[in-house]
């Protein structure tokens, strides 16, 4: 019996959790995609008060109406996006988000641009919906941030949507203001979706964010509460964009999850509207670890640039996968650009979402293989 459907049948399992597998107990774990930070206390005392209060039953299916009123209003505050708490579904992460928009919206044999390198998910999820992945070249002289003219380049006749992530995840490039705006006018003028990953919009140094959807009307823009807030397993996040793209995403979102976990829910809204402290703290300890990390490598000759937001670092090396397990025998673990798209080849991604010790160390041990 030919048990697998057609639709699996070329997706690969996460590259970024078989070095998790590698790691032995005493190793430090530069793979790690989530804040090391533990989730905020007051967020952890919302949630269970809502579990105290019976938020354990069903909620809308696009999610509590005060948690969408929130997002409306943190998203015309934070990123000139004008929608309502209608126009906004609460989803089970951004990976949900990602996924029920791309099955909306695109048709098998549909060409969907991707940054190369770029979050693992965007090619797999791509594929599963039967369409094709094309890449965007990211450039290391470019410092990874995509231009239009990359888009231009890299566009078919049947491109129906790109995705766009910024803060990168790996490179943690941001891109420029007037990057993100003729990238915009660009899907404006050839009717092309834009799918933006903002997911790390609050992890970012010393720059603005600026988001596609207050620029062009064709845009889903999907973030979460896992890296701004440490939330990485409570598994929430939204999307938002025009209202007839809503009730296409909704119809997937529906029949898929029926709704996110309804205490949860109420401990995002907290989250969102209490203090954001906790939120420019923990980017504030990241910046010192970036440093750390960036001027460490530079120091052994290692080249990459200063990223200006997530948490890694995507350094270059002539010989990556060689020099990833020669780490991996002095107990650090880092994953192989490759495992990013054709572009990381020649690059290892490190997330710094470890303590500043552990990183001093894991400079120390890198430090003694090159
Ligand atoms: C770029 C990017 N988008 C989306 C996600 C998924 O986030 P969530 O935990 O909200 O599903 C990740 C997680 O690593 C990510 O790096």
């Amino acid at each position: 019996m030919d048990y697998q459907a057609d639709r699996v049948k070329n997706i690969n399992l996460s590259q970024v959790r078989k070095m998790f597998e590698m790691a032995s107990p005493t190793a430090i774990n530069l793979a790690l995609g989530e804040p090391d930070f533990d989730t905020p206390p007051h967020i952890i005392d919302a949630l269970k008060d809502a579990l105290d209060n019976n938020y354990t039953h069903y909620s809308q299916n696009k999610g509590e109406p005060v948690l969408r009123e929130s997002i409306a209003k943190k998203l015309k505050k934070d990123n000139n996006i004008n929608v309502d708490g209608d126009d906004v579904i609460v989803t089970v992460g951004a990976s949900e988000a990602l996924y029920s928009s791309i099955q909306a919206l695109i048709n098998p044999k549909d060409d969907v641009l991707i940054q190369d390198p770029a979050f693992l998910s965007y090619r797999e999820c791509i594929t599963l919906a039967g369409a094709n992945a094309i890449p965007v070249k990211s450039t290391y002289e470019n410092e990874f941030k995509t231009k239009v003219e990359d888009i231009e380049e890299a566009i078919t006749p049947n491109t129906k949507a790109m995705i766009i992530n910024s803060p990168s995840n790996p490179t943690g490039a941001v891109l420029e203001k007037e990057d993100v705006k003729s990238i915009s006018d660009f899907a404006t003028d050839n009717d092309i979706i834009i799918f933006s990953d903002e997911i790390y919009e609050k992890i970012i140094y010393g720059r603005n964010h600026y988001s596609f959807q207050s620029y062009c009307d064709n845009t889903v823009t999907i973030n979460g509460f896992s890296k701004a807030y440490a939330m990485t397993g409570l598994r929430i996040g939204y999307c938002t964009s025009r209202p007839e793209i809503m009730e296409e995403i909704l119809k997937v979102h529906q029949y898929n999850i029926a709704c996110v976990d309804t205490a949860t829910q109420i401990a995002a809204n907290v989250a969102l509207t209490s203090s954001q402290k906790c939120v420019s703290d923990m980017t504030a300890e990241f910046r010192k670890r970036r440093d750390l990390v960036v001027n460490s490598l530079n120091d052994m000759g290692l080249d990459c640039h200063m990223p200006d937001g997530a948490f890694y670092v995507f350094f270059h090396h002539d010989n990556p996968e060689e020099f990833v397990e020669k780490a991996v025998g002095e107990d650090v673990i880092m994953v192989p650009g490759r495992a990013f798209g054709s572009q990381g080849e020649k690059f290892i991604r490190i997330s710094y979402a470890q303590s500043y010790e552990n990183l001093k160390l894991a400079m120390e041990r890198l430090e003694k293989i090159v």
